[in-house]
């Protein structure tokens, strides 16, 4: 049965601009106003004391862990239940828009926001989070928060990843002043549940508003180091080169044509994002060239198969270089599925309120991804607008668009919470 409740569109959209002005900038590619609020720094830390003053002016009890991840309960009725949690993330890339990961934050404060104005109670307890470096965009790694709350990253090992200037996670997280103390292995939660911007094309081509996301694809990350031999660009003979620069472009040009074979499938995608020539001077053979290589599959099988044939081109650009090549692995996670339970209510609350809806697989790495084992977890996907562009300062989710998800959110959040006790909420 559906209920009886709206959010307050026009509401969230204002959240959604207002914590938008923290960490702006003014991007002279577009011409817009973008976002970077990369993990961790001081306009990270404005944007999190922003949130979590509006998590506390609705009520909610606000608890910090050791990775930095915040969580603000709001109570139920039977308070030993466990929680349905409503999270994603606040750090961005440094090139951002204002819905990535914030739609997820912000829709759960919408949520609660809405009941505490209806004076709507639920029998567990809700939560809503959001999680420490998801993007990967500053320390390497993406997920950190969620990976280190459930278990697949250890603590110290996160604490100990540098950025390029050598700032510690740790030591980040205490100029900040958001290194929490609670117990950073999170509880398992009754559910969790995230919404989120498509990031893509796909939804606003088909003209539809609701995508039911089936899981995440299988993502893998390098970071390659490339070194040769730094020279007069006008006096060295071409023979006589070790070019880390024209490796690098080897690797790229290989990813290109991996994905061209069609030997890793339809879907496989590669990039390298990340490509700083040292000592990037015209007159100058690059002698070190630090690169990043990017794979995302959604067959896990296949994106293993990828892995083991970029590494074996390294080898291959070492040779015809005469250079080293070095890569260390900062991210590899599976194809990850989600709740068919959490999928099916996601449907039938969309079909409840008049949206249309469509199954989709995220091409982008989410919080919910870490979630899911722990416990049921699902995403609620909304369309953007200019082929879903993200990363990027044109990324835009109509007021509209944002509001069928964070309806369909509220939703299935109340349908959740209102569940009655199983033996494992006193295990
Ligand atoms: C996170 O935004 C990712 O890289 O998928
Ligand atoms: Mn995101
Ligand atoms: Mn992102």
């Amino acid at each position: 049965m559906i209920n009886k409740l709206s959010i307050d569109g026009d509401r969230l959209y204002r959240s959604l601009d207002a914590l938008g002005a923290v960490g702006a900038f003014d991007d002279p590619r577009t011409g817009l106003r973008g976002v970077c609020r990369l993990a961790l720094t001081a306009a990270d830390g404005a944007g999190r004391l922003h949130v979590v003053k509006q998590l506390r002016e609705a009520g909610l009890e606000v608890r910090i862990d050791q990775i930095g991840n915040v969580f603000a309960r709001r109570a139920g009725q039977d308070d030993r239940l466990r929680p349905v949690m409503i999270g994603s993330h606040i750090d961005s890339v440094a090139t951002a828009g204002r819905y990535d990961g914030c739609l997820g934050v912000l829709g759960g404060l919408e949520v609660v926001r809405t009941l505490n104005d209806a004076r709507r109670a639920t029998l567990r307890p809700l939560v809503v989070a959001f999680f420490t470096d998801e993007e990967g965009a500053r320390f390497g790694t993406d997920m950190l928060g969620s990976a280190v709350a459930t278990g697949r990253i250890a603590l110290e090992e996160a604490y100990a990843f540098q950025d390029r200037h050598g700032v510690s996670v740790q030591g980040a997280l205490a100029a900040i002043d958001f290194l929490g103390e609670a117990d950073p292995r999170l509880a398992a939660p009754y559910a969790y549940l995230e919404c989120h911007i498509e990031q893509g094309p796909v939804l606003r081509a088909a003209g539809v508003d609701i995508g039911v996301v089936r899981g995440v694809q299988g993502i893998c990350w390098h970071e390659v180091t490339i070194v040769g031999r730094s020279a007069h660009a006008g006096t060295t003979p071409m023979a006589l080169r070790a070019d880390a620069g024209v490796a690098a472009a080897r690797i790229n040009l290989a990813l290109r044509d991996m994905v061209a074979s069609g030997r890793f499938g339809p879907e496989f995608r590669a990039t390298m994002g990340v490509i700083l020539p040292d000592p990037g001077l015209v007159n100058v053979v690059p002698g070190q060239v630090t690169a990043t290589v990017d794979l995302r599959d959604p067959d896990t099988a296949l994106l293993d198969a990828a892995e083991a044939a970029i590494i074996a081109f390294y080898a291959e650009a070492a040779r015809m270089e005469g250079v080293t090549i070095t890569h260390r692995r900062t991210a590899r996670t599976p194809y990850v599925g989600f709740d068919q339970g959490i999928q099916d209510r996601i449907d039938a609350m969309a079909d409840a309120r008049g949206l249309s809806h469509a199954e989709i697989v995220s091409g982008a790495g989410h919080d919910a991804q870490e979630l899911a084992r722990l416990c049921p977890a699902g995403m609620v996907f909304v369309p953007g607008e200019y082929d879903g562009i993200s990363h990027n300062p044109r990324e835009l989710s109509t007021e509209g668009q944002c509001a069928n998800g964070v309806n369909v959110l509220l939703d299935v959040a109340i349908a959740l919470a209102d569940e009655p006790a199983t033996h494992e909420d006193f295990r």
